[in-house]
């Protein structure tokens, strides 16, 4: 393999496979990051060869996120203090993004803190379908270069490729971008429904009108599907409304206290893409990022 000797792709704990890929991809060298934890917790990082003068991409998903963002945030700044010509975040899944505004008094708009850290740290930012929902762009809170791509493209191959005559259904007003964007892209039909979260826990979905789903296959596509509820709500209304078929498709597979099981014991296909390491993970998005180096 050739070597672009520019640019080095460094894997950090979250995403290793996935920045191999890359590597192969973009004919860049793969460097491990090396790191252990002392048995006070601290993390101790070491970069695995001789960064001067390079181009440092680490790549890191943000999920389960708080070590994994310490873990950048020490990479990035030994990266430039041993000479490294820039620094690069490549978020597949970038964290903290739902918590765009401050929902009770007095507290942390943590999506805020996270960009102003790596604004500090590193020269540019690439990710995907971050959960842009408040904030129309990531510009509104990162003062560094920042590229947003988006897997509605892969979405709807898989879709084509994998499911005849679908109807898709955004559970949400704010997954109305991916599920309008997808459908218009298969050229099928789509709606989006009403929910009111009132915790994590605790999701209520309304289905705005009398859908006919008899004997249909029925998709709903997320961004995120965390512990599941906003799907498992969908999910009972379309099989009351006949669905014949279900998936549930997602860009980020958080899946936290076994949603992606519940989702299957309902009967659901459930499908991701890798932003986040899954047995879900159907869609391979390494390729748009691997465009972008
Ligand atoms: C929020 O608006 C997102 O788009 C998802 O709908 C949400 O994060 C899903 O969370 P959960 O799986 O916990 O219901």
């Amino acid at each position: 393999m050739s070597d672009k000797p520019c640019k080095v792709i460094v894997g950090c704990s979250g995403s290793v496979d996935f920045a191999k890929r890359i590597a192969a991809q973009t004919k860049c060298r793969f460097i491990p990051l090396d790191t252990k934890k002392f048995p006070d917790g601290e993390l101790n990082l070491r970069f695995t060869s001789d960064i001067k003068g390079k181009k440092v991409y680490l790549v890191q998903s943000f999920y389960d996120p708080n070590d994994k963002l310490i873990e950048v945030f020490f990479a990035a700044k030994t990266a430039k203090e041993l000479g490294a010509r820039g620094v690069f975040i490549i978020a597949p899944y970038l964290c903290y993004m739902r918590q765009d505004k401050r929902f009770r008094p007095y507290e942390a708009i943590s999506s805020r803190v996270m960009a102003a850290i790596m604004n500090r740290l590193a020269d540019g930012i690439i990710t995907v379908d971050p959960h842009l929902h408040r904030y129309k762009s990531l510009d509104e809170i990162f003062t560094i270069r920042t590229k947003t791509l988006t897997a509605d493209d892969l979405i709807a191959d898989y879709i084509k490729d994998n499911i005849k005559s679908p109807i898709i259904i955004g559970p949400d007003m704010e997954s109305y971008q991916w599920a309008r964007t997808v459908a218009e892209k298969i050229g099928c039909e789509v709606d989006v429904l009403k929910k009111k979260r009132y915790t994590s826990e605790h999701v209520a979905i309304k289905i705005k009108k009398r859908l006919d789903l008899g004997g249909k296959s029925v998709v709903l596509i997320d961004d995120i599907i965390s512990t599941g509820h906003t799907m498992m709500e969908v999910v009972k209304d379309v099989k009351r409304l006949g669905a014949k078929r279900i998936y549930c498709i997602c860009v980020h597979a958080l899946f936290v206290e076994n949603s992606y099981e519940k989702l299957r014991k309902m009967g659901a296909e459930v499908v991701s893409c890798n932003t986040i390491p899954h047995k879900s993970n159907g869609i391979d998005v390494s390729g748009l990022i691997s465009r972008e180096i």
